[in-house]
């Protein structure tokens, strides 16, 4: 699908703008996206994105002028919003799977805009062709794992400057504590998933401690959330 210059919100655009479908051959320039996007504890190793493409992830890159500036992937599974025990108990689990027969979820494990490239409205796009690729394989649930870095704060990561937010940081330890998530106005104290929500009108599920074992911003929670896609 081609998404040529469609613009952000405010107006600008980039130029020359296309979806791929990611494959091995773009093994450098994925590894080298991931590199500039995370933080060091968040970043999917070479080893690790290639077997997921050997697992045949549905892996969708953007490109300006033929520079690779963002990309989503996810993978089938299945989903139940009721059933929290089902469900993996961190992002290795979410994410570094094969397909699982009888799906009828994707749970998207990446999504990523490279810095400079930001404020484009580069994952749009992408969320517009994952949704696609998602609905054509019969999937009723898109399913992401949000990070929160708001809960320790990015600044010295390098590549980001999510500020510590207290109370953020007060309502996640208290939904840990009781099992109940915060309410949405303290969720959207984080700018992710402020984001998460503006965007996709989300459902927030749950709060998952020791998601992201090695990313110390989010004090390694995971925040799930889904959409829910009924077949017409
Ligand atoms: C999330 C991401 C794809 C958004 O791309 P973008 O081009 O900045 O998106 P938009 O311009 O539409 O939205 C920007 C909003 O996202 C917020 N945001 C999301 N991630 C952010 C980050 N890592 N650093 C700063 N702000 C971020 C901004 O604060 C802004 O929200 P606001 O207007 O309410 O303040 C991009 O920031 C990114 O790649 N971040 C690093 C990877 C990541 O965190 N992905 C999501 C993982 S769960």
């Amino acid at each position: 699908m081609s998404l040529r210059n469609i613009s952000n919100p405010a107006g600008s655009s980039l130029p020359d703008v296309r979806t791929i479908e990611l494959t091995l051959a773009d093994l450098d320039r994925m590894v080298e996206l991931e590199r500039a996007t995370w933080p060091p504890g968040m970043r999917a190793s070479r080893e690790v994105i290639a077997r997921r493409l050997e697992m045949d992830h549905g892996t969708i890159g953007l490109e300006t002028n033929g520079e690779l500036i963002g990309m989503v992937a996810s993978r089938f599974a299945r989903f139940d919003p009721d059933d929290r025990d089902a469900f993996p108990a961190n992002h290795d689990a979410f994410a570094n799977q094969p397909h699982e027969p009888g799906h009828n979820a994707a749970f998207v494990y990446t999504l990523q805009a490279l810095p400079v490239a930001r404020g484009y409205g580069v994952p749009q796009q992408l969320m517009l062709a994952g949704r696609k690729y998602t609905l054509d394989a019969g999937c009723y649930y898109v399913v992401g794992d949000a990070r929160c870095a708001s809960y320790n704060g990015s600044e010295n990561t390098g590549t980001e400057r999510i500020r510590q937010n207290p109370r953020f940081q007060a309502a996640v330890r208290e939904a840990v504590k009781t099992g109940q998530l915060p309410a949405l106005e303290e969720l959207i104290r984080d700018p992710v998933l402020r984001f998460y929500h503006r965007v996709l009108m989300c459902t927030f599920a749950w709060v998952i401690p020791d998601y992201f074992p090695d990313d110390e911003p989010s004090g390694g929670h995971g925040i799930i959330f889904y959409n829910e896609y009924p077949p017409e």
